[in-house]
């Protein structure tokens, strides 16, 4: 352990003026280190020399201890007291750093390379108008040029009500912010993916919806050139009804077209939305794959009140959870398959639940659902429906989604503020 430099004069009755700091760092009087131990010597006469000299080294010791990088700088802002791990952190030696001006040292260039005047620096103000200061993700620089992050705090050191020197107390964040950036890059790539895959279920739907009155058109158009190679007579009447026929599916066709092209586009930004109206919207893109598989949907429906939100995230949720029912119903055959959806105003919160007699939630899964990847769909599934529908119900909205296995089945309940 290097010893700890200490320049300063040998008048007793200094105290700091800050007691906490935003690192968590008990109190700056113990930071004080040498200083402190003055004012001991003087108001405590029964402590002994060997009791001051003991107090000494272990102040000395905690101050070259700490991770933190801690500077006490006289009123120029000239550095007098350096621990080891601020002048680690700035490349320095303790003997280049005391004595020498802070501010032109490691403080003087904004990130962005234009220079910093030690005029708007919190520091100085700190000195000149005796406040504290906390800063986070600001830039120091080191002696061979490169810069880091760190969080800072400065606190003036009050000596006979006069600011007689700062303390500045500061951590490199580099890490930190490298690690929350790696992390940010991760989660993009898997909203990038868990939107491709929503994308994926919703041509297979588009698929189930379109099939239906794909086939009424042709059956339609069929018929008529039956009659035709027969020689059978075409009535007016005929032609009515299949026309009527025909503009109906089409209709049919192009309001599914404006449902998906709705939830394809992307939410710019919050609208007042009515709950009640997207479940609806979720219940009918989803129809033609619950009626194929005979699942009976129960609906209760109460929504007085609209809330902000974007639309097409929370079609995509409901989507997701309501074709979750429907796989687990499929996949346990159970008799009688029912999806129960309920969306009703409580305590200024709407809460729509979806509900299904599919089996419920599989033990290990019930564990893990919430994060990415985690399916028992094999092939089929990605795993990310849950975690997607998660991360825009309590991210982009801040509400809460919720999963139980009640009954023979698995409930899924999204609360939100109304
Ligand atoms: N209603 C449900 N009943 C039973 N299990 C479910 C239900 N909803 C989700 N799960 C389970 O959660 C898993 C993850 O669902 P999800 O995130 O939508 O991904 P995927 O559908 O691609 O598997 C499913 O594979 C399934 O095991
Ligand atoms: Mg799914």
């Amino acid at each position: 352990m290097k010893d700890l430099t200490v320049n300063r004069n040998t008048d007793s009755s200094v105290s700091l003026n800050s007691a906490s700091d935003s690192f968590g760092l008990a109190n700056l009087e113990s930071f004080g280190g040498v200083e402190s131990l003055n004012m001991i010597e003087e108001t405590s006469p029964e402590l002994t020399i060997s009791d001051n000299n003991n107090l000494r080294q272990k102040e000395a010791l905690i101050f070259s201890s700490v991770s933190d990088g801690i500077l006490v700088l006289d009123i120029d802002g000239n550095h007098t007291i350096v621990n080891q791990a601020a002048a680690d952190m700035l490349g320095y030696t303790i003997e280049e750093m005391v004595g020498k001006h802070s501010h032109k040292m490691w403080h003087h260039t904004h990130p962005d390379g234009t220079s910093f005047h030690e005029s708007e620096c919190p520091i100085y103000k700190t000195i000149k108008k005796n406040s504290t200061s906390h800063r986070n993700e600001c830039m120091f620089w080191r002696k061979d040029g490169s810069s880091f992050i760190v969080d800072y705090s400065s606190n003036p050191l009050v000596k006979n009500g006069e600011v007689n020197g700062v303390v500045v107390v500061f951590r490199d964040i580099s890490e930190l912010k490298e690690a929350q950036k790696e992390l940010k890059i991760q989660q993009d790539i898997v909203l990038a993916q868990s939107r491709q895959a929503a994308m994926g279920e919703m041509v297979a739907m588009i698929a189930h919806q379109w099939r239906q009155p794909l086939t009424i058109v042709s059956m339609a158009v069929n018929n008529l050139k039956i009659d035709m190679d027969l020689g059978t007579e075409i009535t007016n009447e005929t032609i009515d009804e299949m026309s009527d026929t025909i503009f109906e599916q089409v209709n049919h066709l192009s309001n599914t077209i404006d449902d998906f092209s709705d939830f394809l586009k992307p939410d710019k930004k919050k609208e007042s939305v009515n709950i009640c109206d997207v479940m609806e919207r979720a219940i009918r893109m989803t129809g033609s794959g619950l009626k194929n598989n005979n699942i009976h949907v129960d609906i209760k429906m109460n929504c007085k009140s609209n809330i902000k939100a974007y639309p097409g995230e929370l079609l995509q949720v409901f989507l997701n959870i309501i074709n979750n029912s429907k796989d687990a119903i499929k996949h346990s055959q159970v008799k009688e398959p029912r999806i129960a959806i309920d969306v009703n105003e409580i305590d200024g919160l709407v809460i729509a639940s979806i509900c299904d007699n599919g089996g419920g939630i599989a033990y290990p899964t019930l564990k893990l659902l919430g994060q990415p990847y985690v399916s028992t769909r094999n092939k089929n599934g990605t795993g990310l429906g849950i975690y997607m529908s998660k991360t825009i119900i309590e991210k982009h909205l801040g509400g809460t989604l919720s999963w139980k296995n009640i009954g023979e089945g698995a409930c899924f309940t999204v609360a939100l503020q109304l």
